[in-house]
């Protein structure tokens, strides 16, 4: 199998991505989205994706002292600046694809796919290996703070690697994870983000 070519372009952007960023704002909005997600306190979080570590950062406010971040990125480079700016030993942190997590089977209360959904050439493959992670029961979140229109403009005008990379509509994500396995109990989209929550079935309200 070739190389993710998408490895090369986020290694190449992680030293400026937070230039680009307005951390100011981002990260009282992801605190806030925390709360309104319902992440417990003290729950096993996958951030898939998590680049430079800003939805990892948020999540260990959010979290307690017993809570953990599984903090995961394709780009290598990203996970070093990450873990540059965000010390904490609740964290682990581990280059590699989604697709292929170095986690064992149900070891993840929840998985959150913030800002990365688009780049994944399988997300149905993706989406099984998150229920592999999951807990029976634990939730997945696909997550964007800005609405599909902009994101998928954004990346029609980026780098050749990711010009492809288009944000279906919040439907269709959610008829994916349905077909993937999933119980979907919420699917939106707006002018100020976008959001689709499913459930692995099992556990407690299955
Ligand atoms: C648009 S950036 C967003 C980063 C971070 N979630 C944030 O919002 O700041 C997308 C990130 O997903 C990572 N990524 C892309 N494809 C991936 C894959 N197949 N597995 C894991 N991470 C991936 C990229 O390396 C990049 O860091």
């Amino acid at each position: 199998m070739s190389a993710n070519p998408r490895i090369a372009f986020f290694d190449g952007i992680a030293d400026r991505w937070d230039g680009w960023v307005d951390l100011g704002a981002l990260g009282p909005r992801l605190a806030a989205g925390l709360v309104a997600l319902g992440v417990g306190r003290d729950e096993a979080v996958l951030d898939v994706g998590c680049g430079t570590g800003n939805l990892s950062a948020a999540l260990l406010g959010h979290l307690s002292p017993r809570g953990r971040v599984v903090a995961v990125d394709i780009s290598a480079r990203m996970i070093e600046v990450a873990r540059g700016k965000v010390r904490d030993a609740r964290v682990a942190w581990h280059a590699a694809d989604a697709r292929a997590l170095p986690l064992g089977d149900a070891s993840c209360d929840r998985a959150i796919c913030y800002s990365v959904w688009p780049h994944f050439d399988d997300p149905a493959a993706v989406a099984r290996e998150l229920a592999r992670v999951l807990v029976p029961g634990g939730r997945l979140h696909v997550w964007h703070t800005d609405p599909r229109e902009r994101i998928n403009g954004i990346h029609a005008g980026a780098g050749e690697a990711v010009r492809g990379d288009v944000l279906p509509p919040a439907d269709a994500t959610a008829a994916l994870l349905a077909r993937a396995g999933y119980v979907v109990s919420a699917a939106a989209e707006d002018g100020e983000g976008y959001l689709v929550t499913a459930r692995k079935p099992g556990g407690q309200g299955a």
